[in-house]
């Protein structure tokens, strides 16, 4: 019987991830009451919005009048997503302490992403990470594409570990590792950790799976065998990078909640409440809800 964490820190990006592809604009008020709804069901660390060009993501034009109207000094962890020095800049004067940044395992996807080569984006990155450190403001790193590219297909694990590690010696405290456009398996999703863990220890890893295929929740089950004990996830499936072809939903936090609640591992989230909050944004923005389980406790 393989042994699993007995809690599981998760994070929920869906006002970043599960609204930054929505073409109708999505009101500043209805971001903020999804963040307080997945509050209210527990979940205690939120990517709430990111510091990108408005030109590039135009439905996170409003970051900083999201930050503006939080507490933040309360319990919830926030985070923003940050491209470069410049919305580093941003996310300071908004009061965040967290940020994430960001680097893909392929070339092709960095270039459509954000303009500029994987060694680019690391160098935007160790630029970036002085006035945050600076201001005593935790950086996570994501890296994206770990088990597969819509552009250059197979990515090598050796490369997701390398630039694993380069993040963490830069002083990202956490990697999110990212199946951007869902296209992993159990056993790839295995071996791509398995050589990450070679060079990042796994209370250092979260686990951030699209669910584009259906294979999200057996390649988070997989994984946890290895004690990684973080996972993103998106309520009512929502997400996806606009810049990533092909690209959907997160796996749903309900659908992750039900699984770990099923398996004895702890979240602090009272799924009922989160399914709310689930119903909620789908049907306010007259969309679908991509969670199983959410649509299971909605009837
Ligand atoms: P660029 O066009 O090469 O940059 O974009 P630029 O420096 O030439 O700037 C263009 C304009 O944007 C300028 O304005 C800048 O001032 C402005 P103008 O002078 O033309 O008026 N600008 C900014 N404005 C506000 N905040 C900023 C900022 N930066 C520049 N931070 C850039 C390069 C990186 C900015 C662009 O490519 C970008 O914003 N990319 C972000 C794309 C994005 O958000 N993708 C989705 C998030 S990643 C994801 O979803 C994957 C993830 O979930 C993990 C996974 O699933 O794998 C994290
Ligand atoms: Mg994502």
């Amino acid at each position: 019987m393989p042994s699993y964490p007995e809690s599981i820190r998760i994070i929920d990006v869906s006002p970043r991830d599960g609204l930054q592809n929505i073409k109708q604009n999505v009101s500043t008020a209805d971001k903020i009451e999804l963040i307080h709804r997945l509050e209210q069901a527990g979940v205690k660390n939120i990517e709430v919005a990111s510091f990108v060009s408005p030109k590039w993501v135009p439905q996170m034009a409003d970051a900083s009048d999201i930050l503006s109207l939080l507490d933040l000094n309360s319990s919830t962890n926030y985070s923003v997503l940050t491209p470069n020095l410049k919305g580093v800049e941003r996310a300071l004067d908004s009061g965040v302490k967290e940020i994430a940044v960001f680097s893909a395992a392929s070339e092709s996807f960095t270039q459509k992403n954000t303009n500029c080569s994987i060694d680019e984006s690391l160098h935007r990155i160790e630029e970036l990470m002085r006035p945050a450190i600076a201001q005593n403001v935790r950086v996570r790193g994501y890296v994206s594409c770990v088990l597969g590219c819509p552009y250059d297909g197979d990515i090598a694990t050796t490369k997701v570990a390398s630039l694993s590690k380069a993040l963490v010696d830069m002083g990202c405290y956490e990697i999110s590792l990212g199946d951007t456009i869902g296209i992993g398996t159990p056993i790839k999703a295995k071996a791509m950790l398995d050589d990450v863990l070679k060079l990042v220890p796994a209370n250092q890893i979260s686990l951030h799976f699209h669910d584009t295929r259906g294979q999200a929740l057996a390649n988070l089950l997989a994984c946890l065998e290895y004690g990684v004990a973080t996972i993103d996830s998106s309520v009512a499936g929502l997400g996806g990078c606009p810049y990533a072809k092909g690209a959907s939903g997160n796996v749903s936090t309900e659908d992750v909640v039900y699984m770990l609640d099923g398996m004895g591992i702890e979240t602090g989230i009272n799924l009922e409440k989160l399914a709310e909050a689930g119903q909620f944004i789908t049907q306010q923005l007259g969309i679908a809800n991509n969670s199983r389980v959410g649509n299971v406790l909605k009837n």
